[in-house]
């Protein structure tokens, strides 16, 4: 059972205060972009992970690995008294703690990939519930789309959005910790001595410019509070930001947690003229181009053998 599932990144991510169980409160907006990992699921002696593609001798293949985490949760959710041992395959395209969900994404992945194997049959919004409990991003990577996050970002509404939007991302040699980009946030924050952090809210001309599906529009309201942080930990982000600026793009900013930096696009070939010119400028590791909404982790039809 093979399933192909999306990365995200956030049109916008208000982080509020540190909430009592250590989350930050976030309204984010969503878009699952087309760069996909494909997780592969089947039944063996014992569970195992291999992973290939991007990144892959990084990847953790024991029981820390989300994917791992994500078998087991659907197993106990499914009252399975035994838990079924499979082995997890996962095609790395997405890079690893890069902001873009990666981890998130395969779980989601597992989740589709097991609830099809073994027949278990929950709805999405079943499987959304055991996301939940897996990460912040789990839940959104089965849904895809175009989606608003609130809570720590595992709770979605649909977003009225317009048009297609293409991306150049540009990929940074390592990763950011979440948590750390987080922690760097509230630091950044004290220091400023900013008093009490506002509850996020959601970007009321995001959602404008996301119902007129216009790329210019929507350009200018791209927000993403961890930025700073992200750029406090890694100066020369700083550099692949203006360099994106000064190449025409309508748009620049980190993806979540970084250090992944996204450009938007005025269409595909702008995305595409973007790509090089960045991949020449010589200022990060690896550029491709991706354009969202698509949807959320789905499963690969059977491919008829020749
Ligand atoms: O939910 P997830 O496991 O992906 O989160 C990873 C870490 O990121 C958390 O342990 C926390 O430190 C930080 N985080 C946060 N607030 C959020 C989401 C994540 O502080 N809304």
């Amino acid at each position: 059972m093979t399933v192909r599932v999306p990365a995200k990144v956030n049109l916008q991510l208000a982080v509020g205060p540190v909430r009592p169980d250590g989350y930050h409160g976030v309204v984010t907006v969503y878009q699952a972009v087309s760069l996909y990992d494909e997780v592969t699921v089947r039944p063996a002696e014992r569970t195992r992970i291999v992973v290939s593609g991007e990144d892959a001798a990084s990847v953790p293949t024991g029981p820390t690995n989300l994917a791992s985490k994500a078998v087991t949760a659907l197993a106990r959710a499914t009252g399975q008294r035994a838990r079924p041992a499979v082995q997890i395959e996962i095609r790395k395209r997405i890079p690893m703690a890069a902001g873009l969900a990666g981890g998130s994404a395969d779980a989601a992945a597992t989740l589709v990939a097991c609830n099809e194997l073994w027949r278990t049959g929950l709805t999405q919004q079943e499987l959304c519930q055991i996301a939940a409990r897996l990460g912040s991003d789990v839940p959104f990577a089965l849904v895809g789309g175009t989606a608003v996050g609130r809570g720590r970002g595992e709770l979605l509404t649909a977003a009225l959005a317009a048009g297609s939007y293409h991306w150049a991302l540009a990929f940074a040699s390592g990763g950011l910790s979440t948590p750390e980009v987080y922690a760097t946030c509230d630091r950044l924050r004290a220091a400023r001595s900013v008093g009490e952090v506002p509850e996020p809210q959601l970007s009321g001309p995001l959602m404008a410019a996301l119902r007129s599906g216009s790329p210019t529009a929507v350009g200018p309201e791209l927000v993403n509070d961890l930025q700073p942080a992200a750029i406090s930990l890694r100066p020369e982000l700083r550099r692949a930001l203006t360099a994106g600026r000064a190449h025409g793009a309508v748009g620049v900013m980190v993806s979540g947690s970084g250090p992944t930096c996204l450009f938007l696009a005025g269409d595909a070939a702008h995305a595409r003229d973007l790509a090089v010119s960045l991949t020449g400028a010589g200022i990060c590791r690896a550029v491709t181009v991706a354009s969202g909404p698509v949807p959320g982790a789905a499963v690969v039809p059977v491919r008829e053998s020749v």
